[in-house]
């Protein structure tokens, strides 16, 4: 009886299995692979709540994370940070493992928290391998190790490196320069080589994902893969007599394992702060990583702090300026929002003017501010005249001379909102500054941005550093200017006579070629300098990409009708005016 219902039932299954339109659950998906994620953190409070944000925004399940996270010899708040981020995450991720050493806080004979000592070597290598037996132990899939100072702003990375498949990959990191994280040549002594190849990568003239003889800072090592049984940060292989290095001891390794290094560039997929020099405070590399990060933000992804770190307000404050004003159209929010952003980071406070929006302007309008053309006027390299953004333009630096004037302000600085800042720029400001007071010297105004146009012809101005007088010039990127400098330009009344503003001042100083212009302006006296090297440069040049001009692509200024016929100036083509200096570091940079 027990038999025969089992048949039927067989039977039904069996014409139900075959006949009916019902569908079968599928198999379920496979999981993704498991990752250790191991964090070495040291004297980084910087750069932590970036790090640890990015870590967050990773597009992987947190429960096929493991977090591997060590923290020793900080002379600053890097263990309290990372513990309370690993508070609030342990929840989320498949495990934590946390390991904090609160003494010592340096290590001996070190000359400064950033020099690397062969105990610190040592050591550093020490917690990679122990970071590599835990995710061996718990059966890993992958390790990925990431400086705590390189910021992965794209959540892709993780995945898009698990998808390439190889051992051991770098995804390139950028920075303020040259600096990155890999190398393409390697000496026989185990140190850096320049190769070709270098920087075509470096500048993703080529993409696509190549071996190289190292990686280093952030990489992910597949721990599945049989040849990877054999690689070791600790200790160094029997064979090496290579620098004592963590980085060029796992190469090594990787050389002997007969495991290939690649790096891959195909995508954005982060940032890195270069490496200080053994005699760097950390206020110093704070400041790199500041610079880092506002670059950053020029083109690629934002960083965003994790909401899990507390981090303290800025303080800013007006670097001995009586004013600081940042002249923006209302319209461009964005480049505000960066400008606002970057100065609060550099902790210099500011005042945001509106700019007079030449487009808005109308022909009744300007003759009711008494704005004339100067006769003959002509931009010699489009053959046009004046255009309305050029007419905005001056008005909303003149209106700022008149408020100087009015308030009787001693010295202003002013910015346009589209430049990007000088490494240590608060810093060289205030050097600056206090160079000029102390040797007294009588200035109008001393350019921090331009584009120089004969700088062979600028002699050194004695006594202060970094200073030069002023020659022919483009631009009005960001200019200090004192109460006497303001009076001057007003009483030149400008207004009726109009050009653009960059080639005002250079008349006013007597440095510009038109004798015709100059004519119109009898008092050419102003003093003027320059910082040199410059302190600031403009984002982007003519011809870029991301170029956009609002005072160059605007309509003609005196007729609503017609747009500007505009095929490129060449003064806003990058020329002359130097390239945002490139940082160089300890051997591992490429310069
Ligand atoms: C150190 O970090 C902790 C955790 O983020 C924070 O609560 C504390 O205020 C910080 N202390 C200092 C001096 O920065
Ligand atoms: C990944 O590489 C291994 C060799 O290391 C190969 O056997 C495997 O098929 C590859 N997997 C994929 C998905 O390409
Ligand atoms: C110019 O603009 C002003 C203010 O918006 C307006 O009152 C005036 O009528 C305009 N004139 C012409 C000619 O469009």
């Amino acid at each position: 009886m027990l038999l025969r219902s089992l048949l039927f039932a067989a039977s039904l299954f069996q014409v139900d299995c075959y006949f009916s339109e019902e569908k079968y659950p599928e198999e379920s998906k496979v999981q993704p692979p498991t990752v250790v994620i191991a964090i070495i953190a040291r004297n980084t409070a910087h750069s932590l709540p970036y790090y640890l944000g990015a870590l967050e925004k990773l597009n992987y399940p947190r429960d096929r994370i493991s977090v591997w996270a060590a923290t020793d010899h900080n002379a600053d708040n890097s263990t309290a940070m990372l513990k309370e981020w690993l508070t609030v995450m342990q929840k989320y991720y498949h495990y934590v493992e946390w390991r904090p050493m609160e003494q010592p806080i340096s290590y001996a004979g070190e000359l400064g928290p950033k020099h690397w000592t062969n105990t610190r070597y040592e050591h550093v290598m020490k917690l990679k391998q122990a970071a590599l037996n835990f995710a061996r132990k718990r059966w890993a899939d992958y390790i990925l190790y990431a400086d705590t100072d390189n910021i992965l702003t794209n959540p892709e990375t993780l995945n898009l490196m698990i998808a390439e498949n190889k051992s051991v990959i770098a995804p390139m990191l950028d920075s303020q320069g040259a600096y990155s994280n890999y190398w393409c040549g390697i000496t026989p002594q185990g140190y850096y080589r320049r190769t070709a190849e270098y920087f075509p990568t470096r500048r993703r003239h080529r993409l696509g994902c190549f071996p190289v003889p190292m990686v280093h800072s952030t990489m992910l090592l597949d721990l599945r893969k049989e040849g990877m049984k054999k690689l070791a940060f600790y200790p160094p292989h029997e064979e090496y007599s290579w620098p004592y290095d963590d980085i060029i001891v796992f190469a090594f390794s990787c050389r002997a394992a007969e495991i290939q290094m690649y790096l891959c560039n195909k995508e954005r997929y982060g940032y890195l702060n270069v490496p200080a020099k053994p005699l760097q405070t950390l206020e110093d590399d704070r400041l790199n990583f500041v610079h880092v990060h506002l670059e950053s933000m020029i083109d690629g992804p934002p960083m965003h702090p994790s909401r899990f770190v507390h981090m303290f307000p800025k303080q800013r404050d007006l670097m001995g300026f009586d004013e600081i004003f940042l002249i923006n159209l209302r319209r461009r929010t964005d480049r505000r929002d960066r400008m606002l952003f970057s100065l609060n980071e550099l902790e210099v406070d500011v005042k945001v003017v509106d700019a007079i929006d030449g487009n808005a302007l109308n022909s009744s309008e300007i003759k009711i501010l008494g704005v004339d053309l100067l006769p003959g006027y002509y931009d010699p390299f489009s053959g046009r005249t004046l255009t309305k953004g050029e007419v905005g333009c001056f008005l909303s630096h003149y209106f700022i001379w008149k408020e100087m004037v009015d308030v009787q302000m001693d010295k202003a600085l002013i910015f346009e909102d589209d430049v990007r800042f000088q490494a240590n720029f608060k810093r060289r400001v205030l050097r600056l500054m206090e160079e000029v007071e102390q040797v007294d010297l009588d200035w109008d105004i001393i350019y921090f941005g331009r584009k120089q146009v004969n700088p062979g012809k600028e002699g050194d101005v004695e006594k202060v550093y970094n200073l030069v007088h002023a020659d022919y010039s483009y631009w009005t990127l960001s200019y200090a200017i004192s109460l006497q400098g303001a009076q001057k330009l007003l009483n030149a009344e400008p207004l009726s006579k109009m050009l653009p503003v960059d080639e005002f001042l250079p008349i006013m100083y007597d440095k510009h070629p038109n004798e015709d212009y100059k004519s119109h302006f009898p008092n050419r006296n102003l003093q003027a300098f320059s910082a040199s090297p410059l302190l600031v440069q403009p984002c982007h040049y003519a011809g870029d990409a991301q170029w956009v001009s609002d005072t160059e692509t605007s309509t003609l200024w005196d007729d609503d009708n017609v747009r500007t016929d505009w095929r490129g100036s060449h003064k806003t083509l990058k020329g002359s005016a130097p390239a945002p200096e490139m940082l160089s570091s300890a051997y591992r940079d490429e310069l």
